[in-house]
């Protein structure tokens, strides 16, 4: 091409973007926003039918089925809980970790998802790294695929645990949301924004319900460019302000692994943006305080406000069981007869 050819000319006769082909497979989850609101509803429903049965006949709907979990990263919550959610209905599981795989002889992770599709894996649950490697993963293997958390990218089971905890809390009752769900709450996302997939998946998710999510944080660790993420979505620097929006307060913890040499002053960050108890009674003495895990006490929160009467950090733990029960179900049903995606 000549180096003289006006760019708005090159614009004029760009390709049109294709559509996504993602997610190949109809019980993959790779994003929040892979779902419909219907789909959302779908997934929040199960999780509470699943629950409820009786643990002898649940542990039939997927006997024998087989489940791999691949973790390139370290988790308690969410394998735990997906490991937890596949055997209560019946399935086989494996997990397979970088350290102690042949991953660490240096096999790729396409190559890896195919010897785990060759060993009759039906699903993989994949946590990594890498932004996009749940996308590489499902594209190789076309397997359903279960996005456990990549990267800075996303964390989508994170986000329907989340909401489900909030609507537990603030819509007691509702399972079949609808774009109005949560008209008029503000959820506030505090903390390291920009290397958090759980806030991604939030952001994704919670505007479309309706609710008004704010983002709080020191320019470090949310860049002025978040606000323009979409709509329901704004910038709220002075923590107490945010708070006294706030229904509900999510905190995130600095993640140390990914800062990749950004040094933070933390008695200033904890002047600014720690949530003491002393804040939370001042500024949200209803909200209900959430934190996806792992918690650094002392730092975002302290041992008060994570242990105090306001925090549903545990309840969220445990709502992670039933809406991983209903997505791995979600996979594995999804494309046969009756499948319920
Ligand atoms: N919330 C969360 O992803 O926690 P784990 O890293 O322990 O799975």
């Amino acid at each position: 091409m000549s180096p003289t050819a006006p760019p708005a000319r090159r614009l004029l006769h760009a390709p049109p973007v294709a559509a996504s082909p993602f997610p190949y497979h109809p019980g993959s989850l790779l994003s929040a926003s892979d779902l419909s609101l219907e789909g959302v509803s779908h997934i929040l429903a199960r999780a509470t039918a699943l629950e409820n049965q009786d643990p002898l006949v649940r542990d039939r709907i997927l006997a024998k089925r087989r489940v791999a979990l691949l973790f390139y990263e370290s988790s308690t919550r969410t394998r735990t809980s997906f490991e937890l959610a596949a055997k209560g209905l019946g399935a086989d599981t494996t997990l397979v970790s970088s350290l102690s795989s042949s991953i660490e002889k240096g096999e790729t992770l396409k190559d890896t998802g195919l010897t785990l599709r060759a060993l009759g894996a039906e699903t993989i649950i994949l946590r990594h790294n890498s932004s996009g490697a749940a996308w590489l993963l499902e594209a190789e293997t076309r397997l359903p695929v279960l996005n456990a958390g990549d990267g800075m990218h996303e964390h989508p089971t994170q986000a329907l645990l989340d909401l489900r905890t909030i609507l537990a809390h603030l819509r007691p009752g509702v399972e079949a949301v609808t774009s109005e769900t949560l008209a008029g709450v503000t959820v506030s996302i505090v903390g390291d924004i920009l290397h958090s997939r759980v806030a991604r998946s939030n952001m994704l998710l919670l505007p479309r319900l309706g609710a008004r999510v704010l983002l709080c944080g020191p320019k470090e660790l949310l860049p002025e460019l978040a606000a323009q993420a979409g709509p329901g979505i704004a910038i709220e620097r002075d923590f107490e302000a945010a708070l006294r929006q706030s229904q509900a307060v999510m905190m995130l913890r600095i993640q140390a692994e990914r800062l990749a040499g950004l040094q933070l002053d933390l008695d200033e960050y904890k002047a600014n943006y720690q949530l003491t108890g002393l804040r939370l009674a001042a500024h949200a003495p209803a909200a209900i305080v959430m934190h996806p895990g792992p918690i650094i006490r002392g730092l975002e929160v302290t041992a008060g406000v994570a242990d105090g009467p306001q925090s549903v950090i545990l309840e969220q733990v445990r709502n992670g069981v039933a809406i991983r029960m209903a997505v791995v179900e979600r996979a594995l049903l999804a494309t046969e007869p009756g499948g319920r995606a």
